[in-house]
């Protein structure tokens, strides 16, 4: 027997570095995926044909060479945890229409994927929110990526045409209807970013450091109490502070921006989370700057800023109409400034991991 399944990538609209501070963020799943195809077999096999590697394994705690084949093996080895029976072995090709380590989410997506499919397949009894915690556990523990649970609960809960709005602290989320909303699409910078590598981890540290000699939860303090406290937190910690608590309160302000179909302010919230990411938070680069600022200027666009853990990825732009010609024109200046080829493509929000079927 074969299977198929479907898992998407996803955007975030807003609420960047929020969610491992027990914050609120609004992400959605998009139209490029990653598929996995199982089929029975007598030992554990996986074949990447965007890599073209393949690699035999058995599940187990030990690590293996290659980074991807870790997330496979890693999700797997974390399930057999929430599971009574054993796990039978698959042969599991993978292909993806979903870019790379281009800041959206294709770790969560096949991770998040395998789970899925092998709970369907296995008749296993896991709901969606526990797919996503069991592929958070492993990308955390396994592969060693200390991130929040933004990514895994977007490709695992989404819907189409939806935003979800997840309350990080408890878990709780609702969807946000994205009826009317503007064009979305995704700028690919083309510089790698590498989650595993210090920049994450050591914004994390000086959170979690905020919030210890706060005292407090980001959630309870106000902008107000972060300036007060800005000489003992010392300079940077309170940079990260402020970013973490003024983005709470700008994905808020989105939800209701949307709700009014005041699309002005949704791109202006966006804006202002740039703007936040790259002087408070410090995550952007000077090539995500270059793009982001001259985005912004264009005409028919609302707003544009960098998505997910920063240090290169991709940009959302929200725009009135396509802006694909002068997209052509900023990519031919980024080229000349850095020698960078970008990419760009428009973005529709889609619905979780699922089962399909081939025609
Ligand atoms: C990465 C992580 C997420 C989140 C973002 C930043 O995408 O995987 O959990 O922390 O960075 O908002």
């Amino acid at each position: 027997m074969t299977y198929v399944f479907r898992s998407p990538g996803r955007i975030n609209l807003i609420g960047e570095h929020t969610d491992y501070n027990g914050g609120y963020v609004l992400p959605a799943a998009i139209d490029k995926y990653t598929y996995l195809t199982f089929e029975e077999s007598d030992h554990f096999e996986s074949h990447t044909s965007d890599l073209g590697k393949s690699i035999k394994f058995s599940i187990d705690a030990r690590k293996e060479k290659d980074t991807w084949a870790n997330y496979v093996k890693g999700a797997i080895f974390h399930l057999t945890k929430y599971v009574k029976k054993p796990i039978r072995p698959f042969k599991i090709d993978i292909s993806s229409t979903l870019p790379i380590g281009a800041g959206l989410s294709s770790s969560a997506s096949l991770m998040v994927g395998i789970i899925y499919a092998i709970s369907k397949i296995e008749k296993l009894d896991l709901d969606r929110e526990r797919v996503a915690q069991i592929a958070h556990e492993a990308e955390n523990e396994f592969v060693g990526v200390n991130c929040g649970i933004m990514d895994q609960y977007a490709v695992s809960l989404a819907k189409k045409d939806t935003f979800i709005l997840i309350d990080a602290l408890d878990g709780h989320y609702e969807y946000v209807s994205a009826m009317g909303f503007p064009r979305i699409t995704i700028v690919d910078s083309a510089v790698k970013h590498e989650l595993a590598s210090g920049g994450y981890n050591t914004r994390r540290n000086e959170c979690a450091r905020a919030s210890e000699i706060i005292g407090m939860q980001f959630r309870e303090m106000t902008v107000d109490l972060v300036e007060s406290k800005r000489k003992i937190l010392g300079e940077n910690v309170y940079k990260r502070a402020k970013h973490v608590v003024e983005e709470n309160q700008r994905v808020l302000d989105t939800i209701s921006a949307i709700k009014d179909k005041n699309w002005e302010k949704v791109g202006d919230l966006v804006k202002k989370s740039h703007e936040s990411l790259k002087n408070l938070f410090e995550v952007s680069t000077d090539e995500i700057d270059f793009l982001v600022d001259r985005i912004n200027t264009l005409e028919n666009v609302y707003g544009a800023r960098m998505i997910g853990g920063g240090f290169g990825g991709s940009i959302i732009v929200i725009s009135k109409s396509d802006v694909g010609t002068h997209l052509k024109e900023i990519s031919a200046d980024y080229k000349r400034q850095f020698g960078i080829e970008m990419k760009y493509y428009p973005v529709k929000l889609s619905s979780g991991v699922r089962k399909i079927t081939l025609s």
